[in-house]
Order: C-alpha cells, then sequence, then structure tokens
C-alpha cells in the first residue's frame, strides 16, 4: 500500500522538477487517475498546467457540470463543448471498432489544437501500473497510452501515477480530497456511452442511454457493483394509450468483477428491478421495453460493443 502523504509530496517535487517553467497540458476524462494525475500536477505547477476537458456528448448525466465543480479551483481548466462535432463524425457509423476510432480520431484533434493554442511543452498523463503491463504486453492498446504523444510534439511526458495500482490512486485521491463521487466511481469506458448504443449513435440514443444510466446507477448504489448501466440495444413494440408504438429496447446490466476480464451478471431482486423499468419507460414515452441482461463475461462481454 502507497503512503499517500509521502508520495503525493513526492509527486509533486517530481513534477515541479521535471516541468520547471515550463507549460504542460492533460486530458482530463472525470475518471479517477486523471483526476488524480491533474490535482498533483495543479499542486505543483498551478496554472502552467492547462487541464482539458472534452464533452463528447457522450459522457454521463451531470458530467460536465461534475467536473466544472470538483476542479472549479484550477483557474486554467478548458471545457471544450465538442458533442456536435463527434456526434456528426459518428453520424452512420455502425461497426463498434469503427466507432472507437472516429471517437478516439476526433479526441486526438480536439486535444490537438488545444495543445497548440496553449503551446504546451510536456504532456501529463494518467497512466496506471496496469495500463503500461497491459499495453507492453500488447494485450489492448489503451487510449492513454500513446496516440497523442505522436501527434503533438512534446518535450516530455509527465506520469505521476504510472506506479500506482488502481485502489493506489483511489486513496492518493482521497488524500487530495477529491470528492468521493470521483474517487469510488465505477469505471467509465474511454469511448463513453457509444459502447451502450448498438449500432449507430444518434442524438436521440445518447440521450436515452444517458438517462437511463443514470436511474440504474442510482437504484442500484446499494449493491455496490463493479458496473452497473443501460444500453439501448434496438427496437421493439409497445403500447402507449391505446396505440402500438416502435420504440426503444432498453437493456440493464449490473456485474460483479475484480478486473474487468471477468464478470458475473448481478442476481437482483424483482422490486428493484420492476422500479428500474417504470423509472426508465416513465421518463421517455419511446421506449418500448426494458430487459436486464444476465449474460456473465464470458460469453458476454461488459459493454454491448
Ligand atoms: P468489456 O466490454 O470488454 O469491458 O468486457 C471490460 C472493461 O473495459 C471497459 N471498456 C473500455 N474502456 N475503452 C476503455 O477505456 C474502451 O474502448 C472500452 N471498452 C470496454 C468496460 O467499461 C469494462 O470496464
Amino acid at each position: 500500500m502507497v503512503e499517500t502523504g509521502k508520495f503525493i509530496e513526492e509527486a509533486v517535487a517530481e513534477i515541479r522538477d521535471e516541468v520547471g517553467d515550463e507549460h504542460a497540458i492533460i486530458a482530463l476524462s472525470g475518471g479517477v487517475d486523471s483526476s488524480v494525475a491533474a490535482a498533483l500536477a495543479y499542486k505543483a505547477i498551478g496554472d502552467q498546467l492547462t487541464p482539458v476537458y472534452v464533452d463528447t456528448g457522450l459522457m454521463r448525466k451531470g458530467e460536465t457540470a461534475q467536473i466544472r465543480e470538483t476542479f472549479a479551483y484550477m483557474s486554467s481548466l478548458e471545457v471544450v463543448e465538442a458533442e456536435d462535432r463527434f456526434l456528426d463524425a459518428l453520424s452512420g457509423v455502425t461497426d463498434p471498432e469503427e466507432k472507437r476510432a472516429v471517437i478516439g480520431e476526433q479526441f486526438i484533434r480536439e486535444f490537438e489544437r488545444e495543445a497548440k493554442e496553449t503551446d504546451a511543452d510536456y504532456l501529463v498523463q494518467g497512466t496506471i501500473y496496469p495500463d503500461r503491463i497491459e499495453s507492453e504486453g500488447g494485450i489492448k492498446s489503451h487510449h492513454n497510452v500513446g496516440g497523442l504523444p505522436d501527434v503533438v510534439d512534446f518535450e516530455g511526458i509527465v506520469e505521476p501515477v504510472r506506479d500506482l495500482y488502481k485502489d493506489e490512486v483511489r486513496d492518493v485521491a482521497r488524500a487530495l480530497g477529491l470528492e468521493d463521487i470521483v474517487a469510488e466511481r465505477m469505471p467509465f469506458p474511454g469511448p463513453g456511452l457509444a459502447v451502450r448504443v448498438v449500432g449507430e449513435v444518434t442524438r436521440e440514443k445518447a440521450q436515452v442511454v444517458r438517462e437511463a444510466c443514470h436511474v440504474v446507477e442510482e437504484e442500484l448504489e446499494e449493491y455496490d457493483p463493479w458496473q452497473a448501466f443501460a444500453a439501448v440495444v434496438g427496437k421493439g413494440t409497445g403500447v402507449k394509450g391505446d396505440n402500438r408504438v416502435h420504440g426503444w429496447i432498453v437493456a440493464v446490466r449490473s456485474v460483479e468483477s475484480r478486473d474487468g476480464m471477468t464478470a458475473r451478471a448481478q442476481e437482483l431482486d424483482w422490486e428493484t428491478l420492476q422500479r428500474i423499468q417504470s423509472r426508465i419507460t416513465g421518463q421517455n414515452e419511446n421506449v418500448a421495453r426494458v430487459v436486464y441482461d444476465v449474460t456473465h463475461k464470458p460469453p458476454a462481454t461488459i459493454e454491448y460493443e
């Protein structure tokens, strides 16, 4: 276990030493890793750091407001409203990997522009130890390792939490006073709600899934799942009043896991499931039905795409 006080002191000194009087930039995702890296870097170099948060339109409900609040003390925070650009870029894209690629490219474009505008010399990243191991071993490419540094010519890359495991990052987050909502959050995929919409992402589907995910997170908090969320998986027939309607099918998923590599679907009680169903169908008249996913990983993945 990391000794948080000592770790923070040393990390701050190291960042100060490395960046000196120059300028640094970090992409904030709202996740705990980049939040901790940003908080450490800000402690070290203050407004020489520009934290950039890109609102892709595929973030959780209230995420942008939450970021503005949590990082309000960083006067150099840049919030980029990029929803239209992301949704335009995703228009007509149905293949899951192509969606990821489009989102990754658009993100680089947004960040590159900010990096050029701020004339940043250093890139700060929230890479943690397991990310490095997985990337080095070629298991999967991590969106926060590589990619960006190839596009913008940085003098150096600073990774203050590179030797920490996730639970240690959470300890440091708490020691830094980052709110529980950041420190304790369940994992959220880099491509955001796009992997919780089967097929093309549209503004309407993003809105349906964002509201439904919020309901699921709220209702299942007491079950303490590894991840719990909703996904728009297709269309089906329902009845609203006297009419048959062709509405969205929303799947609810709640899993227990240790590391995301395997997972078990959680057993939920009927009342909870019914409450979720009634809130989701109640908040949007275009949702025709709600189903609960009982599939473990394997054979399913956790996300839908
Ligand atoms: P799957 O769906 O592959 O997810 O069982 C395993 C874990 O990884 C997250 N996930 C992603 N995270 N970029 C990410 O940063 C991605 O493209 C991505 N796809 C899945 C997922 O939320 C789960 O925690």
